[in-house]
């Protein structure tokens, strides 16, 4: 059976598409064979591999533009289905190795439904688990249906978190969440680390502090890699690349990789 990861925190912004889209596309790199997965009904992880114009697989366009408006629908590489009782999406090959099922505003109906959608995701996931080394889950930034599916169904988490004061009261709240959907959903998840990511990369006094206190809490569970900010990532992300292909000699690519080797290295116990 394939790992399956989790990028997640209830919190807005450190970095979990970034992180999963990286992380994901490097392990696919490294000859294994990975899904990523669009949790998130803002889609930015589908973006990020498609641009904003996303092939009929992920959202087909069910009744012909008119004036400028058209009607869409989930296509077969929808992360929706997922949900749904007696559907199962295919994977969206991006590259040889590397494989996407996209996620669109749809998803966010998925929030109010029953908690069986939670176990629909979770039995879909074994079967997907099967086919892949790699599978890598794009949470969205709230706790909720879309969250506890996703915890439900990993073996591992891989919390982002910046170094502000918000951002690490988020990581102790997720640890909170995932113990709860531990006890009661999955005992099998476990925590692979927390990641320091979009650190200035000079000395700051402030997030020396956050990093200290980050270890001084969690110790090993902090990765090593750490990302530090850069434009290189945003540029990245704007080319709909990683930030490797984008920028390869950069600080980022470097530390991307050493992320990659961390999280194999992790992940193979
Ligand atoms: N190390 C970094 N350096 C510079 N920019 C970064 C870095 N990491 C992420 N970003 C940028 O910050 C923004 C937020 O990142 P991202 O979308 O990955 O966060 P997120 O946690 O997925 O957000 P959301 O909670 O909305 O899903 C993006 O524009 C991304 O390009
Ligand atoms: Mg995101």
């Amino acid at each position: 059976m394939g790992k399956v990861t989790s990028v997640s925190i209830q919190k807005g912004g450190p970095g979990k598409t970034t992180v999963c889209r990286n992380l994901g596309e490097e392990v696919s790199e490294a000859g294994f064979k990975v899904l990523l997965i669009d949790n998130d009904p803002q889609g930015n992880l589908t973006k990020a591999i498609f641009g904003d114009e996303l092939p009929p697989e992920v959202m087909k366009v069910t009744e012909a533009v008119t004036s400028g408006s058209q009607k869409v629908a989930p296509g077969v590489s929808n992360t929706f289905w997922l949900y749904e009782k007696d559907e199962m999406p295919e994977p969206f090959k991006v590259t040889e190795n590397l494989y996407i099922i996209g996620a669109t505003k749809h998803l966010a109906e998925m929030g109010t439904k029953a908690v069986d959608c939670v176990y629909e995701f979770k039995d879909k996931m074994e079967v997907l688990a099967g086919e892949f080394d790699h599978v890598f889950i794009d949470c969205p930034p709230a706790a909720g249906t879309l969250q506890t599916a996703a915890h439900g169904s990993s073996d591992y988490l891989v919390i982002p978190t910046e170094l502000n004061e918000d951002s690490i009261d988020g990581v102790k709240q997720q640890l909170e969440s995932a113990a709860a959907n531990k006890k009661r959903l999955n005992p099998a998840l476990d925590v692979l680390g927390i990641l320091v990511n979009g650190k200035d990369s000079h000395k700051i006094n402030i997030e020396e502090f956050h990093l200290e206190n980050l270890k001084e809490l969690y110790g090993d569970k902090l990765f090593e890699a750490v990302i530090t900010h850069s434009v290189k990532v945003s540029e990245a992300r704007s080319f709909n690349k990683t930030v490797r292909q984008h920028a390869p000699k950069s600080v980022q690519a470097n530390q991307f990789l050493a992320l990659t080797r961390e999280y194999l290295e992790r992940s193979k116990g």
